[in-house]
C-alpha cells in the first residue's frame, strides 16, 4: 500500500478549508490549544468540539499529527507484525490513531472507532474512507465497548486522561483482560507537563503484565498547512513526543 497520508490531507483541507479561513481555524486552534493546557476540566464535558472553528482545527492539526505519532509508536513497537485481524479505537476522535496503526499494518485491518461525539464518529467515517481503509464507528461511551480477543488490537490514544477517575479504573482491567485473552494493546498519551498521577500506576500494571512503557521522540516531517498553523498559532510541533503503554503477549 503507497501512503495514504498525503491524499488524506488533501481531503481534509478542502473538507474543512472550504467552510472556514485560515485565520478562523488559527484562532480556533489557539482555543482548543489553551483547552487542552489549561482548562482540562471542560474537555470532560466535550468542550473540545463546541464549534465549527474548534472542529475544524482538530480535525486539521491534531488529527494529522496523532495519525503520524501513532504511526511512529505502532512501527517502533513492531506493532504492525503480525497486523491485527481488526483495530477497536477507543476515543477515536477523528480516527487517526486506529486509521495509523491500520496503514501501518498494510492497510488491511478494519477498524471500528468507538467516540461520544457524533461529530468526531462521522468525521471518523471520512478518515477511514479517505484513507482507503475499511472503517466504521459508531457514537458511545467507550467504557461499554466489547474489546477484541486473540489476534485484536485496540488503541486508546490521548484519550484515557480525558476519563474521569471512575472510568479510567473501569477501563484498565478490562484492556489487561483483553491482552490475557490475546488482544493487542496500545494506549498513547502526550508527555506531560503537569503529573498524571494515574500514569504510573497502569505503568505498573502494563509492566507487571509483561508489556512496556515507553517515552518516545520523533522528526516530523509536517504537512505543509499543519506547519503554517504551528507557526501561526505560536505552537511548536516540529518534533513529536508521545508516551506509550503496549502490552501483546
Ligand atoms: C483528544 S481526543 C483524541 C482523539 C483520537 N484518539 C486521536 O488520537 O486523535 C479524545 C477523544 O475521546 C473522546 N472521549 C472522551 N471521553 C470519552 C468516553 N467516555 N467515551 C467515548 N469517547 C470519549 C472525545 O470525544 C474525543 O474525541
Amino acid at each position: 500500500m503507497s501512503d495514504p497520508f498525503p491524499s488524506w490531507m488533501a481531503a481534509l483541507e478542502k473538507r474543512h478549508l472550504a467552510r472556514l479561513t485560515f485565520p478562523e481555524v488559527r484562532r480556533a486552534l489557539q482555543a482548543l490549544s489553551s483547552l487542552y493546557v489549561e482548562r482540562r476540566g471542560r474537555l470532560a464535558r466535550g468542550a473540545a468540539f463546541d464549534g465549527a472553528g474548534k472542529r475544524a482545527a482538530f480535525a486539521l492539526f491534531y488529527g494529522p499529527l496523532h495519525f503520524l505519532a501513532v504511526r511512529a509508536v505502532v512501527e517502533a513497537l513492531g506493532a504492525h507484525q503480525p497486523p491485527p485481524t481488526r483495530i477497536l479505537d477507543l476515543g477515536c476522535g477523528t480516527g487517526a490513531a486506529g486509521a495509523a496503526w491500520a496503514a501501518a499494518a498494510g492497510g488491511a485491518p478494519p477498524v471500528e472507532g468507538v467516540d461520544r461525539s457524533a461529530w468526531a464518529a462521522d468525521e471518523a467515517r471520512f478518515t477511514f474512507a479517505a484513507l482507503g481503509l475499511a472503517g466504521r464507528s459508531v457514537r458511545r461511551g467507550l467504557e461499554d465497548a466489547a474489546l477484541p480477543g486473540r489476534g485484536g488490537a485496540i488503541v486508546a490514544a490521548f484519550t484515557v486522561n480525558e476519563l474521569d477517575v471512575a472510568g479510567r479504573e473501569r477501563l484498565r482491567p478490562r484492556l489487561l483482560e483483553a491482552a490475557r485473552a490475546g488482544a493487542a494493546v496500545l494506549v498513547v498519551e502526550p508527555i506531560a507537563r503537569r503529573s498524571a498521577p494515574w500514569w504510573e500506576g497502569w505503568a505498573t500494571a502494563f509492566r507487571e503484565a509483561g508489556g512496556r512503557a515507553d517515552e518516545w521522540r520523533f522528526p516530523v516531517q509536517r504537512p505543509e498547512l499543519v506547519a503554517r498553523l504551528d507557526r501561526a498559532a505560536g505552537l511548536d510541533h516540529r518534533e513529536l513526543t508521545a508516551r506509550s503503554l503496549w502490552l501483546r503477549r
